[in-house]
């Protein structure tokens, strides 16, 4: 039978693939199939562990590290691909950074540093790979509440979001032609290292789950199974969306 869901044979690229959110499409998308080049920038140790996960269980799982909020990063990438005569199905934009604060104590230098990579290497990184998406490929940018919402200390994160979901919606319409499907992924809280770049972890961590009608954190599992349909022939007709996994929270007052 003919699995619509099935990643079997494809070849994705998943910035930030090695740590949290993206490691967990990194898995799940090798695990139905997939190749999978998963991108990071500093933490070897993450990068090794998956690399370890890939040989036990014979996934197809390359790590690539690079710097690609910089020309010079994603020149490398580019290369790379270039000498893999890489053809891909799908791209994912995991890779974020952030400056917390309230926005009074931040600088132009901190937005630029956080647009760099949030929005601008997303932005640069499809349109250096357009050349080589297939027909029937996916385009997955991670967002966050924070686009829509206001959120304590993360100004500057949610505006690289909001430009990042905007610039999502307008791809989507410009390459459905061509078919290839844009969409965004917005997960709710989950815990991964980024957190602990947050102030009152604990505290935020517990206030979500008491608004959460599911009653708990959603998981990177539940998050990596969503990426997974909208990367999959299931998805075919989803073009533009932004699929929010968070439990209901976001529909609680
Ligand atoms: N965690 C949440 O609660 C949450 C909620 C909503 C949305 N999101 C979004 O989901 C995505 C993943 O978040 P996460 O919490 O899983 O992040 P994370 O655990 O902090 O992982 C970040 C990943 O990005 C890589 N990276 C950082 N800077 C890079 C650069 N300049 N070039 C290449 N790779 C770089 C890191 O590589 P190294 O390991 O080498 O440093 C790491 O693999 C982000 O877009 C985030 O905004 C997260």
């Amino acid at each position: 039978m003919n699995d619509l869901f099935s990643l079997k044979n494809k070849k994705f690229l998943i910035t930030g693939g090695t740590r949290g959110i993206g490691r967990a499409i990194s898995l799940r998308f090798a695990r139905a199939g997939a190749h999978v080049t998963a991108n990071h920038l500093l933490k070897k140790a993450s990068a090794e562990s998956l690399k370890d996960i890939a040989r036990e269980e014979n996934l197809a799982i390359d790590i690539f590290r690079g710097d690609i909020s910089n020309t010079k990063g994603r020149g490398r990438l580019e290369a790379m691909l270039n000498e893999r005569n890489e053809s891909l199905d799908g791209f994912i934009h995991c890779a974020a950074t952030g400056v917390h604060g309230p926005l009074e104590t931040l600088t132009k230098r901190h937005f630029d540093w956080v647009l760099s990579l949030n929005t601008i290497a997303f932005f640069e990184l499809v349109k250096m790979l357009l050349p080589r998406m297939k027909s029937n490929s996916a385009i997955v940018a991670l967002s966050s509440k924070g686009a829509r919402r206001a959120v304590h200390s993360y100004g500057l994160v949610g505006a690289s979001k909001a430009a990042l979901e905007a610039l999502s919606r307008h791809l989507a319409a410009e390459l459905a032609a061509r078919k290839i499907r844009v969409n965004i992924l917005s997960p709710g809280s989950v815990v991964t290292d980024a957190w602990d770049a947050l102030p009152e972890k604990e505290k935020r961590l517990d206030e979500t789950i008491h608004r959460t009608p599911l009653g708990r954190l959603v998981t990177l599992e539940e998050i990596a199974y969503t990426a997974q349909f909208l990367c999959s022939d299931a998805a075919s007709g989803v073009i533009g969306h932004t699929m929010v996994v968070d439990g209901g929270a976001a529909i609680m007052e």
